[in-house]
């Protein structure tokens, strides 16, 4: 018998022996297939309804949903200040907070001037421990607080290895980026629940996404607000409050001052301004979610990379970023 006679006789008998596994393996497959494509129907539905949908329908009515007032942490620059003026524009009044009166007292006029919302604000500074708190408290004691917006945050001047940043940053970056949410939302929850309505947004960021070398107590901090809004969600959602976390990737603003790339706004990196114009209108609609499209694309990739390649690239681009801005120290 020819050698191809053989072969095909050979390959009969395997398959013969082997059909049930081949359709047992065909079945998988169009189960796994079946599964993939309704996932990427559901993702492309929730995206449409989050991004899409809220900008072409009416907006939701934030003042009888939520109530009269809105606090802002670190509101007078950046996504705080943007964040503010688009709440002020939906008819909240709004309560700023940050350490320079006189920046807080030109953005209450200014916001009070052009949305006709009734405005205030309290000086405080974040960084300092306990010592801010009980002020903050007797403030905001007889007002009706439907919104809080933990907005506050810090990085340090550039991306820099875990040895080189000083006590004071790292007390800093407890202080201002995780303590501030929760002292906050420990002295403003309690009313909302009282009231059965509310809504907190924490502004996490995307860096919680993986964990991200040389951004390191910044991306733990961030990890940490969005762990606690998510879980906070869960536990009061009964009571009528929702609470959201908010991961963007960079937007143009002064924290990202030393990269000339992401100072400037473009597609990938918004404007505050924009940022917030889209991040408002995912409010009541998404517990997690970055606020802007085109980091939703960003964030559903990083998500899918092996830790090791995430981390990989976010050396690689901090250490030009770094040296980037210790060029520009030097000159
Ligand atoms: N920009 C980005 O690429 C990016 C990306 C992801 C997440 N985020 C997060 O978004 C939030 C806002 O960032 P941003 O870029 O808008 O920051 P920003 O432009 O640096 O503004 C920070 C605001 O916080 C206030 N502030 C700073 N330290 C404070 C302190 N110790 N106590 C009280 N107020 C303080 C500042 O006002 P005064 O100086 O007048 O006090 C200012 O109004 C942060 O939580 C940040 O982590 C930013």
């Amino acid at each position: 018998m020819a050698a191809v006679d053989r072969f095909y006789l050979l390959y009969s008998e395997i398959s013969r022996s082997c059909s049930v596994y081949i359709e047992a393996l065909a079945v998988a497959g169009a189960w796994y297939t079946a599964r993939k494509c309704v996932s990427l129907a559901l993702g492309t539905y929730r995206a449409l309804r989050l991004h899409v949908v809220p900008r072409l329908g009416g907006r939701m009515d934030l003042v009888k949903q939520y109530g009269t007032w809105a606090v802002v942490t670190g509101s007078t620059d950046g996504v705080g200040k943007a964040y503010a003026e688009q709440l002020a524009k939906r008819g909240v009044n709004i309560i700023l907070i940050s350490r320079n009166k006189e920046k807080l007292e030109a953005v209450s006029r200014s916001i009070s001037e052009t949305y006709q919302v009734e405005t205030d604000f309290i000086v405080a500074d974040f960084s300092k421990g306990r010592e801010p708190y009980p002020a903050i408290k007797k403030a905001l004691k007889d007002r009706d607080i439907g919104i809080l917006v933990n907005n506050v945050g810090m990085f340090y001047n550039y991306p820099d290895y875990f040895t080189n940043l000083s006590e004071d940053i790292l007390w800093d970056v407890i202080n201002v980026n995780i303590a501030s949410a929760n002292m906050m939302v420990h002295i403003v929850l309690p009313g909302m629940v009282k009231k059965r309505k509310g809504a907190i947004v924490n502004i996490s960021s995307a860096s919680c996404c993986q964990p991200t070398p040389m951004m390191t107590i910044y991306g733990a901090s961030k990890t940490y607000l969005d762990y606690f809004s998510r879980a906070l969600h869960y536990e009061y959602a009964s009571k009528g409050i929702f609470v959201q976390s908010l991961t963007p990737f960079l937007i143009a603003t002064k924290m990202v001052e030393h990269s000339s790339v992401a100072s400037k706004p473009s597609f990938f990196f918004p404007s505050a301004e924009e940022y917030a114009s889209y991040a408002i209108s995912t409010l009541g609609l998404s517990i997690r979610t970055t606020g802007y499209w085109q980091h939703a694309i960003e964030f559903t990739l990083g998500e899918c990379l092996p830790e090791w390649i995430w981390a990989w690239f976010a050396l690689y681009f901090c250490r030009i970023i770094r040296k980037e801005a210790l060029a520009s120290q030097v000159k």
